[in-house]
């Protein structure tokens, strides 16, 4: 089988994806499956090879030709933050042409990148979160009304996007316009959100061999004010595997999460940040494409639990071509 491994995109996670793609590929069996690395970028579409010799993709069946010798994909793994990956874009166009991926469907990828949407279906079945205010690009807004709405501190993040880019945590009135541009430096909405004070967690859920499977629980100890870009990639932080929880507080964040990955109607990759306030989890997000970068959380969780990054990925596709 071919199999095309994604990865760029066209947000500010593009150099992040390119680690998490090529991760992917030097775990991928090769006596298996014909690995291919196709970048996908704002300015082109390419298959590259090992000498970093670049093929062009043909858009309309996805195929690539080398010397002279057409290669066709039996399935892609995607490994795209962001768009056109995360938000399900280009899994609606390998729909279209007929290509099996690893990613949940586009509808469900579409969903769950945007936080309010996502937000909005999971507070219907009563899984707690923080209170938010959720504005567009152009809005006139009211500063007293969020804030007496949110409190503060509080965050402002992009409706949108990933890895903690365009986030501001909010201590005080005058720095809630400053960090409402920010935002807009990523996107056109913005979900204004209250603080929960808690200990932070990330539960990895994935479709394994089958069986929906909550990988172990890791905990989030920020240097920074919050579990920020340089928190999350520059070491800022700390990230314990396994969280060093309660019994209770595990059984119901394991239970929580398998609940909304279920009601969310996901398959494939996720990873999911919660808060616990009184020893209730409250829902942050669903990450559909998480890091896979050897010291990315969700690669560190599979280990754990004594999967190999070789049999994550495996399982990956097999699971695509069933
Ligand atoms: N958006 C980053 C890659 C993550 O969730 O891991
Ligand atoms: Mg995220």
């Amino acid at each position: 089988k071919n199999i095309a491994i994604i990865m760029g995109g066209y947000s500010s996670e593009v150099e992040i994806s390119l680690k998490s793609g090529a991760v992917v590929y030097k775990h991928l069996n090769k006596e298996k499956f014909n690995v291919f690395k196709v970048y996908i970028l704002k300015d082109k579409w390419v298959l590259v090879d090992n000498e970093n010799t670049e093929y062009p993709i043909n858009k309309h069946d996805f195929s690539a030709e080398i010397a002279g010798k057409k290669i066709t994909f039996d399935c892609v793994f995607n490994a795209i933050h962001g768009t056109p990956g995360e938000d399900g874009k280009i899994l609606a166009y390998f729909d279209l042409i007929g290509i099996k991926h690893t990613s949940a469907p586009f509808y469900q990828m579409a969903l769950t990148f945007n936080k309010r949407d996502t937000l909005s279906v999971v507070k219907q079945y009563g899984i707690p979160a923080a209170t938010s205010v959720y504005i567009n690009q152009g809005d006139q807004i009211n500063e007293d009304e969020i804030i007496n709405k949110v409190g503060l501190p509080c965050f402002v993040k992009p409706n949108n996007a990933g890895s903690s880019f365009g986030i501001s945590k909010v201590h005080t009135k005058e720095e809630l316009i400053p960090a409402l541009d920010i935002a807009y430096a990523e996107d056109s909405e913005i979900l204004i959100e209250s603080f929960l004070d808690g200990t932070e967690v990330s539960v990895g859920v994935i479709q394994y061999k089958g069986e929906t499977k909550v990988l172990p629980i890791t905990e989030i100890v920020s240097e920074n004010d919050f579990f920020d870009y340089e928190a999350k990639y520059e070491g800022k932080s700390q990230e314990i595997t396994p969280a060093r929880l309660t019994k209770k507080q595990e059984e119901s964040v394991t239970k929580v999460s398998k609940q909304v990955y279920e009601i969310l109607n996901m398959s494939g990759f996720s990873r999911s940040e919660y808060i616990f306030v009184n020893d209730v989890p409250h829902f942050l997000e669903m990450n559909t494409v998480p890091g896979l970068t050897e010291a990315s959380i969700l690669p560190q969780q599979a280990n754990y639990a004594g999967i190999t990054l070789t049999e994550l990925f495996d399982n990956a596709i097999q699971m695509a071509l069933n």
